[in-house]
């Protein structure tokens, strides 16, 4: 019977799943360690993890050549080595598609909580510090009619494009290969000097990691507003708060965070930082989708299934 090792909290419908699958499931034990995850992959055929589990050259070559499939809850797969997945022959999936409708919501949940400032504004009244309308009070920047400019063009980032035309907004998109598609913009820098709201959409590797840096910051409106939900190192932090303590930039969302879940002090007194705890696709009905396609996948790489959905593998 093949053995499927799976990660704590992962909803019951994914489990559920590779029981009636005929699977035998065995959970991390925890602390599930870098070693001791190692120690517990060597007799398994599937591992079904999420992005805090690191899934190292350790993990991978633990069962000399009895794991067959890692399936990470999760789009991103910067958790895994992917390199040394392909060395072992370990198919690596992920869960595309599922949550680009509610990762796109949460990033309008930030791009209108950072323009408008209402996360600052709430705390004001909690605090008892509102003493009534004032024509310059809580002032943030309009956010129909702007230039929403994303980075990278992925299901997520076109979710959220299909958003932006309830607010009349015009919307320009980067990605590396060439998209066809209306509003393409070949070089990065000029959609940074263009866009009223920046919002970021690629994975992290080594070309993408501090994609967004003190230069490119540079070349943004100071009015305009960055916002993050793809991977906190996307971003040099550092150079964001300076950003924002110079008023160089009138606002920043973030969702991830560089070293998470510990967040980086400078960003954590930066003025109009709005942060959220990465919750892009924390809702009931998407994480269980997720669950649901990342045991679907270990169902059809370890039945063999030809028709194991290209989209699901994360490694060509
Ligand atoms: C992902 O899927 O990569 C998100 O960060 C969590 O949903």
């Amino acid at each position: 019977m093949a053995r499927v090792l799976f990660s704590a909290g992962i909803p019951k419908a994914g489990l559920n799943r590779l029981e009636s699958a005929g699977f035998e499931l065995v959970p991390f034990s925890s602390p599930s360690g870098p070693g001791s995850l190692a120690a517990q992959a060597a007799d398994a055929d599937a591992v079904l993890c999420l992005l805090t589990d690191r899934i190292d050259e350790a993990v991978l070559a633990a069962g000399s050549g009895r794991l067959r499939v890692v399936a990470n809850i999760a789009v991103g797969v910067d958790n895994i080595d992917l390199e040394s997945a392909r060395r072992h022959g370990v198919v690596v999936c992920n869960t595309p598609n599922v949550l680009d409708e509610t990762t796109a919501d949460l990033t309008w949940a930030l791009i209108l909580m950072a323009c408008r400032q209402t996360p600052a504004a709430e705390i004001s009244l909690r605090a008892g510090r509102w003493s009534g309308w004032r024509i310059d009070g809580y002032l943030g920047r309009d956010v129909h009619g702007a230039v929403l400019g994303l980075v990278g063009w992925g299901g997520i980032a076109k979710a959220v494009a299909r958003r932006a035309a309830g607010f009349g907004m015009s919307v320009l998109h980067h990605a590396r290969t060439p998209s066809g598609a209306p509003g393409y913009v070949a070089d990065l820098e000029d959609l940074l000097a263009s866009a009223d709201i920046v919002s970021l959409h690629v994975p992290l590797t080594t070309e993408t990691r501090h994609l967004i840096d003190a230069r490119r910051l540079r070349l943004m409106k100071p009015t305009a507003v960055l916002v993050n939900t793809a991977r906190g190192p996307v971003v040099d932090e550092d150079a964001l708060s300076d950003a924002l303590e110079a008023n160089q930039l009138f606002a920043a969302g973030l969702d991830v965070y560089d070293g998470e879940p510990a967040v980086n002090p400078r960003l954590l007194a930066a003025p109009r930082a709005v942060l959220l705890p990465h919750v892009g696709s924390a809702t009931v009905e998407t994480r269980t989708a997720m669950a649901v396609a990342a045991a679907d996948a270990i169902v059809r790489v370890l039945r063999g299934d030809p028709s194991l959905d290209r989209a699901a593998r994360a490694q060509a």
